[in-house]
């Protein structure tokens, strides 16, 4: 048997204080179970977080907190590579580099950009915030990463990861892995609880539709008790006719392993009150040892930062490989 594991690269802002349900039950989750077969290496994305403007102290302590996160959820040390981006060099380096093959027309073309950009102003829109999928292709190409886990939004960078990843290989020869997206088999899609139809998102518009992990467990519950639903009384998998009961019966499912036929067979009959009690209950009970275990680490400010120097030590002798080599095709 091969004992070489596929690469698997991916990584989430440190843009808030607390990642939130969606992000657990979307990615994190799945991160966890990619450490059995794949050689992960997960990143706190803090280069990319200062595309729009940061406060520094909230930056700082939010990527350890971000950190803490993932290692509360599962990630595992022994198996995964974890570190902060920003304590690798070799990731602005190469994105320099990928910058002057990318062309301007083809960057202009991201529609996440033109969405952000448009929302934000062309004066608020920072040139970072353009060449954001340079850096992103940088990330994904300095490991030899062969799956990245996509959500539908990131897709068309991966794609575009994949064209400079052939564009240098067939100018300067054979240097990076061209990447493929991983789709998970069941990757929940979480919801808003107040606004059902609108992704659970750390920019939601309102706090009450926002479950985050490091929330308290009452208010963790008060928030799935005031979760928005219908005016009927069955608890339907329906996410066009019903999508607050939909989304709720998602989360219980992905949270106790049970399948959404056999929710709805047991709630047959029974109200509104009692599912969404149950449903909090359910994500209390999973939420309640994370939320616990992050604060743990969160306490030890000097181990946390020593756990993170040995990801980035790890994290930088790869990259810095792939690093030399693509300087040394480039002519450097
Ligand atoms: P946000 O939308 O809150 O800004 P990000 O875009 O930073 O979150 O996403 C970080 C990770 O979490 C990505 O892998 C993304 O696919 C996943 N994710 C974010 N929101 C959800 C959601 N509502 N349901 C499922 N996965 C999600
Ligand atoms: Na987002």
């Amino acid at each position: 048997m091969n004992a070489i594991r596929p690469v698997v690269f991916s990584g989430m802002q440190p843009s808030s204080d607390s990642l939130h349900l969606g992000n657990y039950l979307g990615a994190l989750v799945n991160w966890v179970a990619l450490q059995d077969t794949y050689d992960p290496i997960y990143c706190v994305v803090d280069l990319h977080a200062i595309t729009v403007q940061q406060d520094p102290a909230a930056l700082h302590a939010n990527v350890r907190r971000t950190a803490a996160q993932y290692l509360a959820s599962g990630v595992d040390l022994e198996r995964s590579t974890l570190f902060v981006q920003s304590h690798v060099p070799a990731h602005a380096e190469l994105a320099w580099v990928l910058s002057t093959i990318t062309g301007f027309g083809e960057a202009s073309r991201m529609t996440q950009f033109k969405d952000k950009s448009a929302k934000q102003g062309a004066d608020a829109t920072t040139v970072g915030l353009f060449t954001y999928p340079v850096l992103m292709a940088a990330d994904i190409l300095l490991y030899g990463t062969e799956l990245v886990p996509v959500g539908d939004d990131q897709r068309q960078h991966l794609e575009l990861t994949r064209d400079l990843a052939g564009r240098f290989n067939s100018r300067f020869g054979d240097t990076f892995v061209v990447p493929e997206a991983l789709i998970p088999t069941e990757s929940a899609r979480i919801y808003d609880l107040q606004e059902p139809t609108a992704k659970m998102s750390k920019s939601a518009n309102s706090e009450a539709g926002l479950v985050k992990l490091m929330d308290e467990p009452a208010v963790t519950a008060k928030k799935f008790r005031s979760a928005v639903t219908d005016t009927g009384r069955e608890v339907r998998y329906d996410p066009a006719g019903k999508p607050g009961i939909s989304n709720l019966l998602d989360i219980l499912a992905a949270t106790t392993g049970r399948s959404i036929v056999e929710l709805e067979i047991e709630y047959e009959g029974r109200g509104y009150g009692d599912f969404k009690k149950d449903v909090a209950e359910a994500v209390v009970e999973r939420l309640t040892p994370i939320r616990a275990r992050t604060l743990e680490l969160l306490e030890d400010p000097a181990e946390l930062d020593r756990l993170l120097a040995i990801g980035a030590e790890k994290a930088s002798e790869r990259a810095e490989r792939m690093l030399r080599t693509a300087y040394d095709r480039v002519g450097f």
